[in-house]
């Protein structure tokens, strides 16, 4: 449908502070990526908002803009970091131990990042089994821990002067919990935080006090966070913006890539089985039982909504899904996932197609940091509260409405993401109808 009137949006004006509670090796990874980016020591790539364009129009006009410059999106330069963690390395330490970012380039950016000191976190180990450190927060309940966060924010803006800020997780994986009567209503959340309720995780300490605050927030980890009703009315109360969650990279990435393939062709899948080793940080939280639970449930959940079985029975009606997660410490961040998938065709021939994906895990996740961070800000400015379902395309499990499944296929995904930012300004969304063109 053509739209006509651009939406409204306010300027991004002055500094945007990103807060990032958990600073390993994605955070890190980021801060020290955007850094080098902004002495010109490195191109940002894997970024939409950085180096993707968005066709305008016609085919035959030839507007294809660069996001950044179709959008007004804040600029790297105007970027301030903050970061919580429980242990003390500063963001340069950090990083050198994450052992990611090539070691020469991380020594020409170290001085922005050994600024950068962790703030106290606040933190559980009955949500985080296998990690333990001394920079954390004391304090009689959970109300009085999320004051807190609030006092540190306040702190950080008043110290460097932000204009707005976003809030992303990227601390380690929780352990898999439901959610319960404390998280149905606003009253019994901040009564359980008041109370210590033990059903209340830490990263939900942080979204309240970043929702609390008006500031938006995007969940990269699978936690249950922000998809209890208590916080998602808390965001739409304040009139922010949320999306997750799980960031979508490494063979995820690729199960979206492949499964909308398969099934535009109509070929059927028996078995798709998934084995990683990971020898990082991340990967020795999800050697738990407990947090790999919250990984397993949006790895698994992806294939299921993208075949939709339920339409195509005799194709997806059987597939036998498995994902497995070992942590290998040798490896550190450089991944290595496998993939074997057993697909059938015409009269079910078997067929088998082998994937092994050797990738670096925070390579792939910092530039969505950035993206998140970018369009969570300009989805503010905009006037968006509430789940972002147009920022599904960075998360393995994207919030989405209850009425309606989560869209999974990535290129749907993309579409959307693009569709809305044409409506944001005014301009025509793409059908790829194209009748007209052979007219
Ligand atoms: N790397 C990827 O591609 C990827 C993809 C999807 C999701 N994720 C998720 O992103 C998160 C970060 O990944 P990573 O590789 O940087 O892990 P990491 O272990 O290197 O970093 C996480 C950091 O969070 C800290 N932390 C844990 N609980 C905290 C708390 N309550 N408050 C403050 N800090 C806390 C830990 O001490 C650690 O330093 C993980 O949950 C991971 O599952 C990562």
């Amino acid at each position: 449908m053509p739209v006509t009137e651009p939406v409204r949006i306010m300027p991004a004006e002055g500094k945007l502070g990103v807060l990032l509670p958990g600073m390993g090796a994605v955070s890190t990874t980021f801060i020290a990526g955007v850094e080098a980016v902004k002495r010109g020591l490195g191109i940002p790539i894997g970024s939409l908002t950085q180096l993707a364009t968005v066709r305008l129009g016609k085919r035959t006009e030839g507007r294809t803009p660069l996001i950044k410059d179709f959008v007004p999106l804040a600029r790297l330069e105007d970027l301030e970091f903050a970061g919580w963690d429980l242990y003390e390395d500063n963001a340069y330490e950090a990083a050198r131990k994450a052992a990611v970012i090539d070691p020469a380039l991380l020594e020409r950016v170290r001085e922005p990042l050994e600024r950068l000191n962790p703030m106290e976190a606040v933190f559980e180990q009955d949500f985080v089994r296998r990690i333990n450190g001394p920079n954390v927060k004391e304090g009689r309940n959970k109300m009085e821990k999320a004051e807190m966060l609030m006092e540190d924010i306040r702190r950080f803006q008043a110290r460097t002067g932000v204009a707005r800020m976003v809030m992303i997780w990227c601390g380690s994986t929780e352990v898999f919990h439901r959610p319960a009567d404390v998280h149905q209503t606003l009253e019994a959340f901040e009564a359980g935080l008041a109370h210590n309720d033990p059903r209340i995780a830490p990263s939900q300490i942080y979204a309240y006090a970043a929702l609390k605050l008006g500031i938006p927030y995007a969940n990269g980890a699978p936690n249950l966070t922000t998809d209890t009703p208590a916080l998602l009315d808390l965001a739409r109360e304040r009139n922010v913006p949320i999306c997750g969650k799980d960031f979508k990279t490494g063979q995820t990435f690729m199960k979206t890539l492949i499964a909308p393939g398969l099934k535009a062709r109509m070929l059927g899948i028996a078995g798709w089985y998934s084995t990683n080793i990971l020898g990082n940080r991340d990967g020795e939280v999800l050697d738990d039982p407990g947090s790999f639970r919250s990984k397993e449930e949006t790895k698994l959940s992806v294939l299921d909504q993208i075949l939709q079985p339920n339409l195509y029975p005799q194709l997806y009606g059987n597939v036998f899904h498995s994902v497995k997660i070992n942590y290998y410490p040798p490896r550190g961040d450089a991944k290595e996932g496998w993939d074997n998938i057993d697909i059938f065709g015409w009269l079910n021939s078997p067929m088998q197609i082998k994937i092994n994906f050797l990738c670096r895990d925070s390579i792939l996740a910092a530039p969505l940091v950035l993206d998140l961070v970018l369009f969570l800000d300009l989805a503010q400015r905009t006037g968006m509260r509430g789940i972002q379902e147009w920022l599904s395309f960075y998360f393995k499990a994207p919030m989405h409405a209850p009425k309606v499944y989560p869209e999974h296929d990535i290129f749907i995904q993309l579409m959307k993401l693009k569709n809305t930012l044409r409506w944001m300004r005014g301009e025509d969304l793409i059908t790829h109808l194209g009748l007209e063109y052979y007219d």
